[in-house]
């Protein structure tokens, strides 16, 4: 288990701080994190906010490691200079959105060190360089950074407080961008090319199911849309940025019908339409959470 800070204690005034302040500012926008007064809400609340922004602090720091990883195997593929280019770029973002997260903890009141199990940190499946590449960026773009897009979106909606409005709107700004560019990679990573192609394509096609499940889980998707679209999309009292799980769950339905599914479809995987509605029938039978 590794725990992450947000800088180290002699960290001020340290070139490399500088540059990773530049860095982790919002390409657009500013943040009001002076205006915020943490004393005009509920402790409870604060809390509950906290908690909710440092699993997002720990996705961020996922998202950073992965793309770090997938970037060094672009290399291997001798993909055009410009798919470095856009990595470097969403590096920086994933960056950035650790830092605000954390801040946005440090701000609640409850600075946090987000553990990190290093095992969990890898995503790459152990084949063929290319089909490795591709099922990732199916994986964590295709499905992963639309869907977050969405629940950034939902979020954004959400925020009536003004910091939390400000922090979220950076974040939702960069995962449009991810999501978008996921989708151009993926249809490039899906032309056929070569021998290996159509039992690459294949085995990802019967990874969909379990891979529809596991970004079930993450996003709250306890039960199926029907419950999720049934309860308020958000908890009481003041929003820090923040759903509640009927509201994750339901950016993630409404993200998997309306782009993932038909997206996959478009650039390859008509498997994608099968396994997606064999998921919201099992999900629709489990229990509803209370
Ligand atoms: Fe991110
Ligand atoms: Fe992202």
């Amino acid at each position: 288990m590794q725990t992450y800070t947000l800088r180290r204690r002699s960290g001020e005034g340290l070139a490399l701080t500088r540059e990773h302040d530049a860095i982790a500012l919002p390409r657009k926008g500013s943040i009001a994190w002076a205006a915020f007064d943490r004393a005009a809400y509920a402790e409870a609340d604060l809390a509950r906010a906290a908690a909710l922004w440092l699993t997002r602090a720990k996705q961020e720091m996922f998202s950073l490691a992965l793309f770090t990883e997938l970037t060094s195997q672009l290399h291997l593929l001798g993909a055009p200079l410009d798919w470095s280019g856009a990595f470097a770029r969403m590096i920086a973002d994933e960056v950035r959105h650790t830092d605000l997260c954390m801040r946005m903890c440090e701000a609640l009141g409850r600075p946090s060190e987000p553990t990190i199990e290093p095992e969990h940190l890898h995503l790459l499946h152990p084949t063929a360089p290319r089909g490795h590449v591709r099922s990732t960026v199916v994986a964590a773009f295709c499905i992963g950074e639309t869907v977050s897009g969405r629940m950034f979106r939902r979020a954004h909606r959400a925020a009536d407080v003004p910091l939390a409005r400000d922090v979220v709107a950076a974040i939702l700004a960069d995962e449009t961008f991810h999501g978008e560019l996921g989708w151009e990679l993926g249809a490039l990573l899906m032309r056929a090319d070569g021998d290996a192609f159509e039992r690459e394509r294949e085995a990802l096609a019967a990874e969909l199911p379990k891979l529809f499940a596991h970004y079930a889980h993450l996003c709250c998707a306890a039960a199926g849309p029907s419950w999720a679209r049934s309860e308020p999309e958000v908890d009481p009292g003041p929003n820090f940025g923040t759903l509640s799980d009927a509201g994750y769950a339901r950016a993630f339905f409404d993200g998997m019908e309306e782009d993932v599914v038909p997206g996959l479809a478009a650039i390859g995987l008509p498997e994608a339409e099968a396994a997606w509605s064999a998921l919201v029938d099992d999900l629709e039978r489990r229990p509803r959470p209370r």
